[in-house]
């Protein structure tokens, strides 16, 4: 099934009266429960791409198909509904409100939302269920400039996901983050993803991209290569000795080696 298909997306920008095509017929199709990366050097139109598919913003011409529904056609307040409603956002500048803690922030899209299936209480115990799992149940009550930049990028996760997003867009969601935050955040990513939930996202880590199934590389607007990593299986953890845990720990590492290798090769070829 498609989750996504964009056709001859076009966005131009008008600056002091000079006309800049930074995206030029971009066609391709993300299926449900692919976990994409778009790659490609800084200015190409990655961050461009996925504003105007995700409605953040109005392509120039082209069209965008969300869950078989035409969103490019959609009225302001329809595609508001759509944003809010069936996608999450994860973004390296992120926008959360200063004022409030960790916990309002992650609460306010479920409020907001017009999903009257939810109560309160089972929006706020969907909340600590996400914080538990993503291991930031204890800075619930800290104010968003009191935590850490990786502690706050899985509250971002957490308050992208409450309204159970048919597709997650990120942009460089590790961008700002150490090694050691980085994994933890793909780590959510990929657990997300193998629940179900379509990710978008861009990077320009390889070790980030390697974790996906599949890479998209644009250049000047235009998508120049795809590469079809395949899903990572993730076994590990699921066995029963502390011994065969670790073997499948190791395994898992080599696996990602290898397709750590297979994209930089590409990369290569692709101009990186
Ligand atoms: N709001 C805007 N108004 C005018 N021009 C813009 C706007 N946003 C982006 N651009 C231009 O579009 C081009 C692509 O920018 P974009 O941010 O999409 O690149 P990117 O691939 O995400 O780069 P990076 O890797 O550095 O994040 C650039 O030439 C940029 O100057
Ligand atoms: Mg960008």
């Amino acid at each position: 099934m498609e989750a996504l298909r964009v056709v001859d997306l076009c966005k131009t920008y008008i600056t002091n009266k000079r006309q800049n095509n930074v995206l030029k017929n971009v066609n391709f199709v993300i299926e449900q429960g692919e976990m994409a990366a778009v790659m490609g050097p800084s200015g190409s139109g990655k961050s461009t791409l996925l504003y105007s598919v995700s409605g953040m913003d109005r392509p120039t011409a082209g069209k965008v198909v969300l869950g078989g529904r035409v969103i490019t056609e959609l009225k302001e307040k329809e595609l508001a509904r759509v944003r809010l409603n069936e996608m999450g956002f994860i973004f390296q500048q992120m926008y959360m409100l200063k004022n409030l803690t960790v916990l309002d922030n992650i609460l306010l899209p479920a409020y907001q939302s017009q999903n009257k299936e939810r109560s309160r209480k089972e929006i706020d115990a969907y909340a600590a269920a996400l914080m538990r799992r993503l291991g930031i149940s204890e800075i619930a009550g800290n104010d968003v400039t009191e935590v850490s930049g990786g502690q706050l990028q899985r509250a971002c996760i957490c308050r992208s996901m409450m309204n159970r997003p048919q597709i997650l867009f990120a942009d460089e969601p590790t961008g700002a983050l150490n090694r050691g935050s980085s994994e933890e955040v793909m780590k959510e990513l990929n657990r997300l993803n193998e629940d179900g939930a379509t990710i978008m996202l861009v990077t320009h880590d390889l070790k980030v991209a390697a974790k996906c199934s599949r890479i998209l590389y644009i250049v000047d607007g235009n998508i120049k290569g795809e590469l079809p990593l395949g899903k990572l299986s993730f076994s590990a953890g699921t066995g029963d000795g502390k011994e065969e845990r670790e073997q499948e720990a190791a395994g898992i590492e080599k696996l990602l080696r290898e397709r750590e290798r297979r994209l930089n090769s590409w990369l290569i070829e692709m101009g990186w």
